[in-house]
């Protein structure tokens, strides 16, 4: 098995340490800085004999080099810094990937492919225009990562292990994101009965903001030890063929009332990418606020289309 991941920077290195020392594939990083990705490859390799792994690991600039991929994971692009939004990062990553899939169509034609880079709903659909790959074979990291966020709020805030919580965060990964509480247990135990309502809210919006109040810490970047996390979760569903059940940025075409939009919704993720999308009996407030999230997504969609034919 085989994990290209373009962009060796922090998720992208982050990645491929993740998915070589839980022994899930080979891993090659490709970046455009000259050496990055060689060097980082290198470093990585040089841990296995104290981690304890035999994946082969390697780097470099040329995107020839993921031929033969099995699963492909896109982190390059600019991060945020603070006070900016994911959208801010539109004209910038928009252009990037439009290269990278447009490169990556020649050579790893058949693979599949997860995306990272923000605006992460709307650099999905771009990668699906460039790269031409059928629905089951395209999908973003948000859900996962936001859901992960959620869980750890959930879980800081009962003193119980985050194991222990489950929870599904579906929508863009934006502000509009729509955690689902009525989804959320712990131990099997609605959450709803551990948590009043106004506190539950609190939580709510502080995994809205989960990814913001990171970077107002690092100020020069972004999260990547979570986000690193939730990718190499789904890279392990996909080539394990675990059939997990993970929020992923998908095609829509009618489920929920949505249609050509890629938003966060439950899916199934096994051997052959997104095996299923989960409908879920949605209240009318949360298949209304899920809307406004894809409403959302489908307006950075057309601005991308619009700046794109300028
Ligand atoms: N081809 C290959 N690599 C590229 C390209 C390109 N055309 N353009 C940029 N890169 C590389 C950069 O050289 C850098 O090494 O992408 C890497 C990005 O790494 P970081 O700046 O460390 O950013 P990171 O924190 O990894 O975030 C990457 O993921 O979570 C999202 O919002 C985040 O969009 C951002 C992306």
């Amino acid at each position: 098995m085989k994990v290209t991941v373009v962009g060796a920077g922090n998720v992208g290195a982050t990645c491929a340490q993740r998915i070589a020392e839980a022994d899930t594939a080979d891993v090659c990083l490709i970046d455009i800085v000259e050496g990055l990705a060689v060097g980082k490859a290198l470093d990585l390799a040089q841990a296995a004999p104290l981690v304890g792994h035999s994946r082969l690991i390697t780097g470099g600039e040329d995107y020839a080099l993921a031929a033969g991929s099995d699963v492909v994971v896109i982190t390059a692009g600019v991060a945020r810094k603070p006070g900016m939004s994911r959208d801010d990062l539109l004209v910038t990553n928009g252009k990037i990937i439009t290269e990278i899939a447009g490169a990556l169509s020649e050579v790893a034609p058949e693979a599949i492919y997860i995306m990272v880079t923000n605006p992460l709903d709307v650099t999905t659909y771009i990668a699906h225009q460039a790269l031409g790959a059928p629905r089951e074979r395209i999908m973003g990291m948000a859900g996962s990562l936001d859901t992960a966020r959620f869980c750890t709020f959930i879980a800081q805030e009962l003193h119980c292990s985050p194991g222990d919580v489950q929870a599904m965060v579906l929508g863009g990964h934006g502000d509009s994101m729509v955690p689902l509480p009525r989804y959320a247990t712990v131990g099997g135990v609605a959450v709803t009965e551990l948590i009043d309502p106004e506190r539950l809210a609190q939580i709510i919006e502080r995994t809205r903001n989960g990814g913001a109040e990171i970077v107002s810490y690092l100020k020069t970047g972004s999260a990547f030890y979570a986000p690193a996390a939730a990718v190499a979760q789904m890279v392990g569903a996909i080539l394990r063929d675990e059939k997990r059940i993970l929020p992923a940025s998908v095609l829509l075409r009618g489920e929920y009332g949505l249609d050509d939009v890629f938003v966060g919704v439950p899916v199934k993720l096994g051997a052959g990418g997104v095996e299923e999308i989960i409908e879920l009996d949605l209240t009318k407030e949360e298949l209304s606020a899920l809307h406004t999230s894809a409403e959302h997504v489908r307006s950075t969609i057309a601005r991308w289309n619009e700046m794109k034919n300028a």
